[in-house]
């Protein structure tokens, strides 16, 4: 399937999605969400794909924002009446069940961070800058940047961002919590696609349900949420794939995973 605004490669077990509009900074517009919804649907129902990469084309960006551009005539009503943004969630976020990740180079600003911060995790380059600067449009975070920002970093740098429109770089975002890892520019693709060549090679079923416990802790009480990953750690033990993995650590061999 070949696209207007992204560029979709397999490498193995990897897919890598390339939001691919250097020459916007990679804003995403309307037809940049349809298409990474259609991809990462793709990605979603191909078997063999095990994780996904998402990354910015050019090596200014990896996204300045939702599309100013296509938002500025565009009558408040409309916002309304389409629940524009709305996809991004529902469609994307929630559809995705399979394991991706953020490797994120240059800006990364109101719906580009918001973008990244969907992602299960985010893998920085050291000229990373994350910001929610659409107070300086006069409107607010869109994509879930004061809800997932907040979660992540905590109330005190979430307000400062999101009320002051100040960029934090890859540094103070590693230190916050809001990404896990910052590289060398130069070694980003090189260390996201080894992450997800690391999780491509995991048990599938397992690599799922790890994910859906993390996003669990984000929505439950301690108490509901202990009483789920108990219960789906024990549906794990039905697994065909968990018989093998303990029989492969006592006979000292690598698993042979079926997804079943
Ligand atoms: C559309 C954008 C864009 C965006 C950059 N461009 N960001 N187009 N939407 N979000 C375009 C510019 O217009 C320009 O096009 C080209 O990309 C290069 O950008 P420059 O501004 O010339 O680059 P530079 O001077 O290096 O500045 C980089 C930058 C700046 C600091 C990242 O571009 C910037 O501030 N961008 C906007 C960031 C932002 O406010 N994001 C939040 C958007 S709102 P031309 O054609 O002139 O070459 C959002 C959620 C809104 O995400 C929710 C509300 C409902």
């Amino acid at each position: 399937m070949s696209y207007e605004t992204i560029l979709v490669e397999q490498k193995g077990a990897v897919t890598l999605i390339t939001l691919n509009r250097p020459q916007a900074l990679n804003a995403l517009n309307s037809t940049v969400l349809a298409e990474l919804i259609d991809a990462f649907a793709a990605y979603q129902a191909d078997k063999a794909q095990r994780c996904a990469v998402i990354t910015g084309s050019g090596d200014k960006a990896f996204a300045a924002g939702a599309d100013i551009k296509e938002m500025a005539d565009k009558p408040g009503a409309e916002f309304y009446s389409e629940d524009f943004f709305a996809g991004w969630t529902s469609q994307l976020v929630k559809s995705t069940r399979k394991p991706w990740i953020a490797a994120v180079n240059g800006f990364a600003l109101g719906g580009g961070c918001e973008l990244s911060m969907m992602a299960d995790f985010i893998i920085a380059s050291e000229n990373a800058k994350f910001g929610q600067p659409e107070i300086k449009l006069a409107v607010a975070p869109g994509m879930g940047g004061s809800q997932r920002l907040t979660r992540a970093v905590g109330k005190a740098k979430a307000m400062d961002m999101c009320l002051t429109g100040r960029l934090m770089g890859a540094e103070e975002a590693e230190r916050a919590g809001l990404v896990s890892r910052v590289v060398p520019a130069d070694k980003l693709m090189e260390e996201a696609l080894k992450a997800a060549e690391t999780i491509a090679a995991m048990p599938p079923l397992a690599a799922m349900m790890n994910k859906e416990m993390v996003n669990i802790a984000f929505e439950t009480t301690l108490d509901t949420g202990l009483l789920m990953e108990r219960r789906m750690f024990q549906v794990l033990t039905a697994t065909e794939d968990k018989a093998e993995g303990m029989k492969a650590f006592i006979e000292k061999r690598p698993g042979n995973w079926q997804g079943k």
